[in-house]
């Protein structure tokens, strides 16, 4: 009996003897939209993480990186925040990371500042969002950054009057609220506005009152995924373009995984974002190849573009930690990060840890017979213009 209790006694000091941080995996606890009318979005986040840590190798700084995996099931605060809760406490994970929707991203910011943890945004892009604990760090976009440039195109082309339709949560009144300040302070004019709501809003009677209200054109914000398809269609049955109204968006509406399920109503839409498929550079290049080589089928959107520089965030955090990741030190390395984006030039702002970036004014045109957002106009630098 007195040698098995000292044989089991050597045993813990062996295994107490290893040291964790050498054999662990970096582990990144990832709360997604995987289910529900979102699915989308968490799908798209989740392959550009995936296809960033294939064609970058699943080691950095000598340890493994470890993708787990969590299913918010779409615009639900409790679940993402007990997932959260259980990835910190169960799994003692290194970073929160995903995140595709506004309300799931505030209820977490809370258990990242209590955890020291920190959370990389690779959607959400409320611009509160990121004030909500210090950390967060966004590789996405925010609403009011890729807004305003939008309004200040419009006004400059002869748009004078519009007629506004947002998403009744977050990122819509951003959206609203932009546009409105900078094209009136243009020179426009409101014609009328609305804000559906975000759970299956029906389209038809808004689109009825904007028709009859004539505005020179529309601009629209809805969470990329099944509700720009629903309202191109409407868009298109009750003959908005034959009435001459324009549409303009922000690039959440003609993105590209679903603008080949919109037929030929998008053609001619102007938007403003941050990236498109069509962007032409050696990194896009690069970025959409090593996509077609981990997905196989379909085209990425800008939230794989979102996960994808999330995970390069998280891989430069480690290499510049040697792998002993600490969530103050980690923060202070993504204040100021400068990445090679398929996007463009990307920096998280030191001060905000929002995305400054370029934004591009786009049109959609088809080229060899497919829809793309053809970039033509581009401010660089821009950030979040309301902090
Ligand atoms: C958000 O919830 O913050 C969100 C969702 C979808 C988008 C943009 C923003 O396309």
């Amino acid at each position: 009996m007195q040698s098995l209790l000292k044989l089991a006694a050597l045993a813990a000091a062996c295994l107490t003897a290893i040291p964790a941080t050498a054999q662990e995996p970096i582990k990144v606890g990832m709360v997604l939209e995987m289910s529900g009318p979102f699915a989308d979005i968490g799908r798209q986040i989740l392959n550009g993480a995936r296809a960033y840590v294939k064609a970058r190798g699943d080691t950095v700084a000598g340890r493994k990186v470890e993708l787990i995996v969590r299913d918010s099931t779409g615009a639900a605060p409790d679940i993402a925040k007990r997932l959260s809760q259980e990835l910190i406490t169960n799994d003692n994970v290194d970073f929160l990371a995903g995140f595709g929707l506004t309300p799931n991203a505030l209820a977490v910011a809370p258990l990242a500042t209590e955890a020291r943890k920190p959370m990389v945004i690779m959607n959400a892009a409320t611009s509160i969002i990121t004030t909500r604990s210090p950390y967060i760090a966004r590789t996405s976009m925010t609403l009011p950054q890729v807004t305003a440039p939008l309004a200040s195109w419009a006004f400059k082309n002869g748009i004078k009057s519009v007629y506004t339709l947002v998403s009744d949560y977050g990122p819509g009144i951003d959206a609203e609220t932009t546009f409105k300040k900078t094209f009136t302070a243009a020179g426009g004019k409101i014609a009328g506005e609305v804000r559906v709501p975000l759970r299956n809003p029906e389209f038809a009677p808004f689109l009825q009152r904007i028709k009859d209200a004539r505005p020179e054109a529309v601009f629209i914000f809805l969470p990329a995924g099944e509700q720009p398809v629903a309202f191109m269609k409407g868009f298109a049955e009750r003959e908005l373009d034959k009435a001459g109204i324009k549409l303009i968006a922000t690039g959440d509406v003609t993105e590209d995984g679903m603008i080949d399920a919109m037929g030929d109503t998008p053609l001619g839409v102007v938007t403003t974002h941050h990236y498109s498929v069509a962007h032409d550079s050696p990194q896009n290049k690069a970025f959409l190849k090593a996509y077609a080589d981990f997905v196989g089928t379909g085209r990425p959107n800008f939230m794989v573009v979102g996960g994808w520089d999330g995970m390069a965030a998280i891989y430069e955090v480690a290499k510049r930690l040697n792998g002993k990741i600490d969530g103050d030190k980690a923060m202070e390395v993504l204040k100021g990060l400068k990445l090679d984006s398929p996007r463009g030039p990307l920096t998280i702002d030191a001060e905000t840890r929002d995305p400054i970036q370029t934004v591009y004014v786009r049109r959609v045109q088809k080229v060899n017979g497919k829809l793309y957002n053809v970039e033509f106009e581009q401010v660089q630098n821009v950030k979040d213009p309301g902090k």
